[in-house]
């Protein structure tokens, strides 16, 4: 047994308004009892222009979701057009950052040193960074995916300390299972999630990668969640599409095992 508590992570990608995401996050918390959070650690992650809605939401009613970001710059501020910096995500209540997706990798040629430098400033704003690594289907076909895990891993995670390592949570998402219905086999994912948590080992120790949080995102949904969660290395799910619909989110977090 371990003692990582569950996690999971709605992201709503470029979805929802502010207004959108009020009735999305009023709904979610509806239908989940207080007991649901004592197992799982629940997270939504709206685009920025919802967070300061979604943020006076859930203070406002005592909620007991918390808030995610979709990403953030590594400078504190300064002449970036366009970018949105940790500490004003910190000021808005946030304690989940994702960095290095796949979307962000594919469509804005994001690196893992410019997932790195985002995770050092999520850190350092005490914020978690949420670490996304994952193969595409043609490095899967040509058995690499887990020589590019274990790039993207060392690259993203470079120069840190074991501490600040402890702090981070890594996402497994593998980029062909995203957005395309195609989930990864509960089996392929637990064996990736147990790589990862054995290389983590090596960049830290091995206490440090026992008690870190490795979740796995691509067409997670209410029917697949149970088979991929009882993988003792996934201790958690980042869920796209399904995390916008609040009966769809709530299944997934109340999955039993
Ligand atoms: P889907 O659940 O829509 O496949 O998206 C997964 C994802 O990219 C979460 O970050």
């Amino acid at each position: 047994m371990t003692d990582r508590k569950d996690l999971i992570v709605g992201n709503w990608k470029m979805n929802a308004t502010h207004l959108d995401a009020i009735q999305m996050i009023q709904k979610l918390h509806y239908r989940l009892e207080v007991e649901d959070y004592d197992r799982v650690d629940v997270v939504v992650a709206p685009p920025f222009t919802a967070l300061r809605s979604a943020q006076t939401v859930i203070e406002a009613d005592h909620m007991l979701i918390e808030l995610g970001a979709q990403n953030a710059h590594w400078e504190e501020s300064g002449a970036y057009t366009g970018e949105v910096s940790a500490p004003m995500l910190a000021k808005l209540a946030v304690g989940y950052v994702i960095v290095g997706h796949s979307e962000r990798r594919q469509h804005f040629e994001e690196t893992d040193q410019d997932a790195n430098r985002r995770a050092r400033a999520v850190l350092a704003n005490e914020m978690t960074p949420i670490v996304c690594v994952g193969e595409t289907l043609e490095e899967r076909e040509e058995a690499r995916a887990e020589e590019v895990g274990l790039s993207q891993l060392k690259g993203s995670l470079a120069r840190f300390d074991v501490t600040q390592l402890g702090s981070i949570v890594i996402a497994y998402e593998p980029v062909w299972a995203i957005g395309t219905g195609r989930t990864a086999s509960p089996d392929d994912a637990g064996e990736m999630a147990s790589f990862i948590r054995e290389r983590l080992v090596d960049l830290g120790n091995s206490e440090v990668a026992a008690s870190m949080r490795i979740l796995y995102g691509g067409s997670v949904n209410a029917g697949n969640v149970k088979d991929l969660m009882a993988k003792k290395h996934i201790d958690g799910a980042l869920v796209g599409g399904a995390s916008l619909d609040p009966d769809k989110f709530a299944a997934i977090v109340r999955y039993r095992l």
